[in-house]
């Protein structure tokens, strides 16, 4: 197998070069400094370049900046929406296969149960509506991609929620988090694998959901966070953290208050679903060390 994936210096896209090579596949990796996917001129050199050919790409290449996105909606349309068109249907005609990858925030957050990959997407944020309108094209000129939603991602190669708050618990400060939105937390190490077993399978192009088996609150995440991090390093200090309201936290982007991801879909194909929560971030924080 010869992979492909774009973004590899991301939080994502490094756990996932990491999984792609540790099955043995041959894989390039390559981010900003290598190619910026927002000059046409520069994305040729994905064809004309003398890689070879691939079997998958994974896109893990996006603007991620979800409350800068509310002012600089044009360049997160453009990184997020047009340039995964363009990228679908180059890989098209190039026969690679695409894995590209979306967000929770597709979703306007009014459900009761987890959201299906065929519920109807009402995006509430900039960032949400580019990443709309990304998998829209990209299913659009290359109906073959999977299109993968994930959502909350925490992993040792980036900032995350789950290292800000054991930073600032070791630090002492006082911690004050929103418990009126729910989603899945999911760490890249298990969505890479997931990822990586989906592209070993090949199933036909459309949409995933591919997200961690438990619900919770950005609250109830923050203590098993900070609880985690403490047992991991032996620290016998007591965990106090206040629940907020999002009226008492306001961010630029509205956030969807439930998007929990069903992924009943992927678990049919026969693919092992992601571990829980504490077993991926005891396995977070010791790759992390400090946080
Ligand atoms: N993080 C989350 O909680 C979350 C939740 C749901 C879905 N997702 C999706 O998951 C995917 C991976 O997210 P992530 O958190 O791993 O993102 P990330 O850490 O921000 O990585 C994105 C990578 O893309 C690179 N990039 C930015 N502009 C580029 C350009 N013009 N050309 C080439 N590369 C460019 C970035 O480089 P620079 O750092 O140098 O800009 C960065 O290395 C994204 O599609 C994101 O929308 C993330």
């Amino acid at each position: 197998m010869r992979s492909l994936v774009l973004g590899a210096a991301g939080m994502l896209g490094t756990d996932l070069v990491a999984e792609c090579t540790r099955r043995g596949w041959e894989t390039v990796g390559l981010d900003l400094a290598d190619i910026d996917l927002t000059v046409p001129t520069q994305v040729q050199k994905l064809k004309d370049r003398d890689w070879g050919s691939f079997d998958w790409v994974f896109n893990c290449a996006a603007y991620t900046a979800v409350d800068k996105a509310e002012e600089e909606t044009a360049l997160a349309q453009r990184l997020n929406g047009i340039v995964p068109g363009m990228l679908a249907s180059l890989f098209a005609d190039m026969k690679w296969r695409l894995v590209h990858i979306s967000t929770d925030f597709v979703f306007d957050g009014g459900a009761t149960r987890p959201y299906r990959e065929d519920d109807p997407p009402n995006p509430q944020s900039s960032y949400g509506r580019s990443k709309l309108l990304g998998e829209k094209l990209v299913l659009q000129s290359n109906p073959d991609a999977l299109v993968c939603r994930t959502a909350w991602l925490y992993g040792p190669h980036g900032k995350s929620f789950p290292r800000t708050m054991a930073a600032a618990w070791s630090a002492g400060k006082p911690l004050r988090v929103v418990a009126d939105q729910t989603g899945s937390p999911t760490c890249t190490l298990d969505l890479a694998r997931v990822l990586c077993d989906l592209a070993a399978l090949g199933p036909a192009g459309g949409l995933y959901h591919t997200a961690g088996p438990e619900e919770m609150t950005w609250h109830a995440f923050a203590l098993r966070s900070v609880h985690t991090y403490a047992l991991a390093n032996g620290l016998d200090r007591p965990v106090d953290i206040e629940p907020i309201t999002t009226a008492d936290w306001p961010t630029p982007a509205k956030r969807p208050a439930y998007s929990v991801l069903d992924t009943t879909k992927v678990a049919s194909l026969g693919i092992e679903a992601m571990r829980p929560v504490d077993a991926s971030l005891a396995d977070f924080f010791t790759l992390l060390g400090t946080p």
